[in-house]
């Protein structure tokens, strides 16, 4: 038996001491066995009452992104429902979730760490963040899409963390196309989207996730925000992924039943991009003009200052002072 059916049993149990006895009983577990269970969660950080004759008792939880306390009664169809890989170090999460894609795991499977050597960003940037402080997280998604339309999943991706984030802690946020989540004008979150795919059709989708929660100013690159220090408080990083984890969800199921319309319509309520005068960088060209929204594949339209429409489905955007 795992620890994790010992503290399942103490979770829904949260108003009441439980005893070894009723306890053993109920998981059909020796006492020595319960005990023993007890001691090495409170060692991972459980805060757990022993009372001779009461029993035990979970008072307090400790913020790490355990695979437990993600799923505990998480209530997602997919996400999180049969894999949840989480590591205290490792390279690059979305690297250890493209391993999980070919070797043919099912969709939804996470893999979470509290630290990455290698975390990697866009355009072959780096992505820094502190050990245990933020989240990290890859995802794997098995869509029926064509390549071209991976870019929806970023922007699905970006939606769902801008309306949780507002959800949660009443923070106003703004999506800078096609991927990050902006407050004053700073980076809170990033977005990596990976594939494996064939000229036609995708294998398989690594959705890869930065978001800064709890990390201090000095802990990140200038251009990055935690969420901690905007709210000036730290902030549960299980809860906040959990939520996510469902709304994402909800917004991924959206796409697969051909609701992707809705998803834009949500993007550009918090688009901090549309409106917006814009530098794009594509691959070395730029492109200057005024970003007027995205379409229904999810592509930015811009309008240059002779007029002309360009549509810009992959590249670099800077947001520019209006002339
Ligand atoms: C960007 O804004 O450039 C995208 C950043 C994406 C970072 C996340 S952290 C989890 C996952 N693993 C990685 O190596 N990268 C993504």
């Amino acid at each position: 038996m795992k620890d994790d059916l010992v503290l399942n049993y103490l979770k829904d149990n949260l108003e009441t001491h439980s005893s070894g006895e009723e306890i053993s009983r109920k998981l059909k577990v020796s006492r020595a066995a319960i005990w023993k269970h007890i001691q090495n969660l409170r060692k991972l950080g459980y805060e757990i009452d022993g009372e001779t004759h009461r029993g035990y008792k979970l008072i307090k939880t400790p913020d790490k992104l355990f695979a437990d306390e993600i799923s505990y009664k998480l209530g997602t169809k997919i996400f999180g429902q049969k894999t949840i890989l989480s590591y205290a170090s490792l390279d690059s999460t979305n690297t250890n979730c493209f391993k999980l894609g070919e070797e043919g795991v099912p969709e939804g499977a996470l893999v979470l760490a509290e630290h990455q050597k290698k975390g990697r960003g866009r355009l072959g940037r780096q992505w820094v963040s502190p050990k245990e402080k933020n989240v990290l997280i890859s995802i794997l998604l098995r869509p029926i899409l064509s390549p071209a339309q991976v870019p929806k999943i970023t922007l699905i991706a970006a939606t769902s963390l801008a309306r949780v984030i507002h959800k949660l802690y009443s923070i106003k946020v703004g999506i800078k196309w096609p991927n990050d989540i902006l407050c004053q004008e700073k980076k809170l979150c990033g977005i990596l989207t990976e594939m494996s795919a064939e000229s036609d059709r995708v294998n398989f989708v690594v959705l890869g996730i930065g978001i800064n929660v709890n990390a201090q100013k000095e802990e990140l690159p200038p251009e990055g925000i935690a969420l901690s220090t905007i709210l000036g408080k730290s902030v549960s990083r299980v809860e906040f992924l959990r939520e996510f984890l469902k709304e994402l969800e909800k917004d991924y199921l959206r796409l697969k039943s051909g609701n992707f319309k809705t998803v834009i319509d949500d993007w550009e309520k918090y688009s901090a991009t549309s409106g917006k005068r814009v530098r794009v960088d594509l691959l070395g060209k730029k492109i200057e003009g005024s970003a007027m929204g995205i379409d229904e594949e999810g592509a930015l339209w811009i309008r240059r200052d002779n007029g002309l429409q360009e549509k810009i489905t992959a590249g670099d955007v800077q947001h520019l002072r209006s002339a």
